[in-house]
């Protein structure tokens, strides 16, 4: 067996209406002073209502964060440091989508009394050092499993995105809690939960980290998203779907951040960062057409995926059959969710494909775990094929 290293969040909490216990989890902790890290959807949905009350109950001081926008750029994650320095905060709670948890990492991680680094010192891979704020993760999106992995992605220039990627990134509690996603828009359901499942599949398929661990949580994670992303894009109210999706979410989050993701994900990137288009719905557009170019080499791979994916409509076959029946699949998700299927669709000028393509090739560190090598002009011919 090849060696493998695994690591995740310390402790996962996965019951519905268990955010209204949050204060309490901060004091087991030992906190007096929280900061809350979010958006400015999640406290106009209301969200935190019934969170907030706990901590006055509780005997803790807390101050919310809100202005956490999608895709953050360094100026929001250094507001919300300078923050929770003014606050001298204790503990960090990132509850939100992947953009808030991804926040609150790095402001654990700079606002530490001991931290004598600033942003720009930490990105990329192992550079961050020395000690972090207890982090707890609420992710109110069924998408990026940001809750388990050691990865916060900030925005850095106009079209730019670089990670900071370190085990001190990994939080120390997940609490997993459908009532806090019941309200979340099909649109929003649809794109995060193929960000999931994309998780799922390219962790199966990675080249030089996958492991026995990721695929037992991959395949597990594909089963639960693919089973009921179609009830909660329709039936958003379904609470046990609701649930299932937060640990499918977190399951593949488990899985890649140990085996990580690759092509797909380099090549949805240029999207988010040039158009503003969601990541997940980034994902969802490039999706078939990626797993389409890989098929020549990872098609005994997604053979063993279509089952968990189709269930009982998968037909027979070889494994170039299955592997087909998979990805129409998949692009059927997006399109029974309502989402656009095709670039042109979502807003992308066609005399940007190239510089798509070149600022793909940008993502090496993803690149390097295809299972097929991707050049520039494959890159190109790719997005060509999803406009
Ligand atoms: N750290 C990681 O491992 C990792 C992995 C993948 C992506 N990411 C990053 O995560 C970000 C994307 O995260 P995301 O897809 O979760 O979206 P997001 O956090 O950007 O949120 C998208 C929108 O959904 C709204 N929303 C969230 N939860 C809601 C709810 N329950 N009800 C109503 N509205 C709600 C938010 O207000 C926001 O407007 C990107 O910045 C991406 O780069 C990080
Ligand atoms: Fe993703």
């Amino acid at each position: 067996m090849q060696p493998f290293s695994f690591a995740t969040t310390a402790q996962i909490l996965c019951e519905s209406g268990s955010a209204v216990r949050l204060a309490e989890l901060c004091r087991e902790r030992g906190a007096q002073r929280v900061l809350l890290v979010t958006d400015p959807g999640i406290t106009h949905f209301g969200l935190l209502d019934e969170v907030l009350p706990g901590f006055a109950a509780a005997g803790l001081t807390v101050a919310v964060y809100d202005r956490v926008q999608a895709d953050p750029p360094e100026a929001i994650v250094l507001e919300a440091v300078a923050l929770a320095r003014t606050l001298d905060a204790e503990l960090v709670v990132g509850f939100g989508g992947g953009s808030s948890m991804d926040v609150a990492k790095l402001v654990a991680l700079l606002a530490h009394p001991e931290c004598r680094q600033g942003l720009a010192d930490i990105y990329g891979v192992g550079n961050a050092r020395g000690r972090r704020l207890p982090l707890l993760q609420v992710p109110t999106t069924a998408g990026t499993g940001s809750e388990v992995t050691p990865i916060a992605i900030v925005t850095t220039g106009e079209t730019t995105k670089m990670g900071v990627v370190s085990p001190l990134l990994l939080p120390d509690l997940a609490l997993l809690d459908a009532d806090l996603t019941l309200g979340l828009p099909a649109a929003v359901t649809a794109a995060t939960g193929i960000d999931a499942m994309v998780h799922a599949i390219e962790a199966y398929t990675s080249k030089l980290k996958k492991n026995p661990l990721s695929d037992l949580l991959a395949r597990e994670a594909l089963r639960l998203l693919a089973g009921n992303l179609d009830t909660v894009v329709h039936n958003g109210r379904n609470r046990e779907a609701r649930q299932a999706m937060l640990l499918g979410a977190c399951l593949a989050g488990q899985a890649f951040a140990n085996a990580p993701v690759a092509a797909v994900h380099a090549l949805a990137y240029p999207l988010g960062g040039h158009f503003h288009i969601p990541h997940g719905l980034s994902n969802a557009l490039v999706l078939p057409h990626v797993l389409g170019f890989n098929a020549e080499v990872a098609a005994p791979l997604y053979a063993e995926l279509a089952p968990l994916v189709l269930g009982s409509k998968l037909k027979p076959g070889s494994d170039a059959q299955l592997t087909e029946q998979l990805i129409l699949e998949l692009a059927d998700f997006s399109a029974r969710s309502g989402l656009p299927t095709r670039l042109r669709e979502a807003g992308v000028p066609q005399d940007m494909l190239g510089k798509l393509a070149s600022d793909a090739m940008l993502q090496q560190r993803l690149l390097v775990n295809n299972p097929r090598e991707v050049s520039e002009a494959q890159a190109l011919a790719i997005y060509q094929a999803a406009y």
